[in-house]
């Protein structure tokens, strides 16, 4: 083993630094800190971290991490992490050790693709019913619409209902939640949730309101025997292999506001960012037309994703460009080697998907949106971890087979019928924004019109 650390900014470079963490930028100073520094950079102070840590960019030192040696590095408390527990509770995000074990051998069968196969009516479902709310020439923000398909979605996968009366207050209370943590994320000290700051007041309002909802379903379901088969049933019916335990409330609670939140938040983003980059590409929007028009979306399956080939690279690339989680934190469990570099026990790392999607060495023009990257013959030679939208190893996204049909079969079915376009014809000035997921920085209007 070598016996250096990384190389990284000293402590006074972190004066240089302050300008990107008080814009509460943490993509632009990992990418700065990267592009000084090199693949692997040990830093004194990055805004996701509220400390020091390490920045890990080469998709070798990745596959390490989250794959090849992965028991030897843990889920971080990141602050995020920290603030989301009081909201998540125990759930799947949030958890760690024995409790997530147990947890994820229940719940991961639920999402397998042939389980989640069974939702694929419900996302074209929704899709049309979008696209037909807006009449031709009718103006709408593009990210207030992508949440309210979203939610519409995951509260029928959840509970069975479209959560309809309570969409404005559950949207009320998340956008409560991500402004509030990304605010508590990105300044140097914030006070500690118990205390009763107005800021700290309306964070745990907006939890009780998510937790009421979440409750009152459960008690609900608890006395109706002849439910339908969602996924709060099966949550409630649950038996773990090994200990023969099932949930109780609180644990059923607290997984289903996990779902919630990870489940319709992410795809929000990703269906944001999707028309973003389809209205700023009309050839690319044609194409994707004229590739899903024809296609049969009466009954949907997991053979009609086959399909929907060019939708799919378009979702992936949209992935690749705007990751909905751009970053995410480990902590060593032991000293490890990275990159040639000594790494202690304890220390938290920085990996981010955001990164190494637009890295200029594992891919040609990274900032151009052309899914035909996607395409087998220009991805086959490429690094394995080059994309990991969805993370890898144990940790990696439980819910990505959902989205992975949700998001090609939304948006076929919405372009199929209605062309979403800037409603002033020319493309939004927008950056991404890291509160909860990569959000636009600013409203994006769009306008609904019939393919001409
Ligand atoms: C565009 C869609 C999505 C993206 C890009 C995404 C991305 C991710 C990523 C990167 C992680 C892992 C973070 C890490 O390694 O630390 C993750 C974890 C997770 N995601 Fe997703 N996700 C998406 C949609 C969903 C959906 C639809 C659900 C559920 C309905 C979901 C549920 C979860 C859960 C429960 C975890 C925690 C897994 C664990 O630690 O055991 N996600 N997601």
């Amino acid at each position: 083993m070598s016996s250096t650390g990384p190389p990284g900014p000293g402590k006074r470079d972190i004066v240089a630094m302050l300008p990107d963490a008080v814009r509460n930028d943490p993509l632009q100073s990992a990418t700065a800190l990267r592009e000084d520094y090199g693949d692997v950079v040990k830093f004194p102070y990055h805004p996701s971290v509220g400390g020091s840590g390490y920045l890990v960019c080469h998709p070798d030192d990745i596959r390490t991490v989250l794959l090849t040696e992965q028991t030897k590095f843990r889920a971080h408390e990141t602050r995020a992490r920290e603030d989301f527990k009081v909201v998540m509770g125990e759930g799947l995000v949030t958890s760690d050790g024995d409790h997530w074990l147990r947890q994820t051998r229940m719940i991961t069968p639920m999402f397998h693709k042939q389980s989640v196969e069974r939702f694929c009516d419900l996302f074209v479902r929704e899709a049309r019913r979008a696209a037909a709310e807006h009449d031709p020439g009718e103006e709408f923000e593009l990210l207030r619409e992508a949440k309210r398909i979203a939610l519409r979605i995951i509260g029928q996968a959840l509970f069975s209902t479209n959560l309809e009366e309570r969409e404005p207050d559950i949207y009320e209370a998340l956008t409560t939640l991500r402004n509030g943590f990304k605010r508590r994320n990105y300044s140097p000290v914030s006070p500690p949730l118990w205390m009763p700051t107005p800021e700290n007041r309306r964070i745990h309002e907006a939890r009780d309101l998510l937790w009421t909802v979440a409750e009152e379903l459960i008690e609900e379901r608890r006395g109706d025997a002849d439910a339908e088969t969602d996924l709060l049933s099966l949550l409630l019916t649950a038996e773990d292999e090994v200990t023969g335990e099932s949930m109780t409330d609180e644990e059923v609670r607290d997984e289903v506001i996990t779902f919630l939140i990870a489940g319709h938040t992410t795809i929000a983003a990703a269906l944001t960012w999707t028309w973003y980059l389809l209205a700023s590409n009309p050839a690319a929007h044609r194409r994707l037309y004229e590739s899903v028009r024809d296609v049969d979306l009466d009954s949907p399956s997991l053979e009609t994703i086959g399909d929907l080939e060019e939708a799919t690279r378009v979702v992936k690339e949209t992935l690749r460009l705007y990751p909905s989680v751009p970053l995410m934190g480990r902590e060593t469990d032991e000293p490890v080697e990275l990159g040639g570099y000594d790494i202690p026990e304890s220390a938290t790392l920085i990996i981010s998907p955001y990164l190494a999607h637009r890295d200029a060495r594992f891919w040609e023009c990274p900032s151009a949106f052309d899914p035909d990257r996607f395409r087998p013959e220009r991805s086959d030679d490429r690094h394995e971890f080059a994309y990991f939208p969805f993370s890898a190893g144990s940790h990696m996204c439980t819910g990505r087979e959902l989205a992975m049909l949700e998001l090609p079969l939304v948006i076929s079915a919405v372009v199929a019928e209605r062309r979403w376009t800037f409603a002033d014809g020319t493309v939004p000035d927008v950056d991404p924004d890291f509160g909860i997921n990569l959000e636009p920085d600013n409203p994006i209007e769009m306008r609904s019109e019939p393919w001409p």
